[in-house]
């Protein structure tokens, strides 16, 4: 891992590969390890970049509330320290990681040569998943990450993946022990802040792949479907037997639909 000061903040980034860069961008509230099977085979062919979001896995933390922008601002500031603000970045976010591509879109357009939404949403929250994140970072804030464990976990897998993959269960688990409550609450907040992002969605300039899970319960494959609809150069595909996790979940068939799509990219600009 490297670490950068970046926003007031110690950030710990998985840097591989060479190529076209592409970061990875975790949901909540997990880290970059999340992304392991992808670090593994796509930093063969491109510079691959997983960094833990503040709050989370390696990285430092900051109280109060973290912004959706204010993580999209950290990914920018971070492909400026690294130089690769001329050729730009194909962003790959899921979930939360998906509402920070939302933001780091409003903002950084012109830095992105492709964008890769899994299991996300771009609407805001109803009142009663905002009501649920303020109950969260309180809970979270007294009794530290097994509150998010118990609320979560139960909704991240398939059934398959329960029976067949005990082991992607125990890597969520010990993803969020590793998160700071501080962290974990911030971003809680963060995401009830989150403005409503579907009226971008028509104006996205670059070529889009949306990625859903037969099963998500978290972010239906209908409503991502509908989403992918309204995205100029949207292409979208769903993996069977899924839940809300899927690069972990199916990661073969995963990486496959990506590379699929990072082949069809124009070359990077020099
Ligand atoms: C995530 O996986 O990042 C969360 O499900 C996002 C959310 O709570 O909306």
């Amino acid at each position: 891992m490297q670490r950068f000061q970046i926003g007031g903040v110690d950030l710990a980034v998985d840097i591989q590969g060479r190529g076209r860069p592409v970061i990875f961008v975790h949901g909540f509230p997990l880290d970059h390890t999340m992304w392991e099977a992808q670090v593994a085979e796509f930093s063969q062919e491109f510079q691959v970049l997983a960094p833990d979001l503040r709050g989370f896995g390696a990285s430092g933390a900051t109280p109060g509330v973290v912004t959706m922008e204010r993580f999209a601002d950290d990914l920018a500031e971070l492909s400026h320290s690294l130089g690769l603000t001329a050729q730009g970045v194909v962003l790959c976010g899921l979930s939360m990681g998906g509402y920070i591509a939302f933001q780091f879109l409003r903002k950084y357009a012109g830095l992105l040569q492709g964008l890769v939404l899994c299991n996300t949403r771009a609407t805001a929250d109803t009142d009663e998943v905002r009501e649920n994140r303020y109950r969260l970072a309180n809970a979270v804030r007294q009794e530290g990450p097994e509150a998010v464990i118990r609320q979560m976990l139960p909704k991240l897998v398939s059934e398959q993946t329960r029976r067949e993959c005990p082991d992607c269960v125990v890597r969520l688990e010990n993803m969020m022990r590793r998160a700071s409550p501080e962290g974990i609450a911030a971003a809680a907040l963060g995401m009830a802040e989150r403005p409503d992002s579907s009226a971008l969605l028509s104006a996205v300039p670059c070529p889009t792949l949306v990625i859903a899970g037969e099963f998500d319960m978290l972010s239906p494959a209908s409503e991502m479907q509908a989403m992918a609809k309204n995205i100029p150069r949207g292409r979208f595909e769903v993996i069977a037997d899924a839940g809300h996790m899927t690069p972990m979940e199916k990661p073969q068939e995963f990486n496959m639909i990506l590379r699929d799509f990072l082949k069809s990219l124009e070359p990077p600009a020099r």
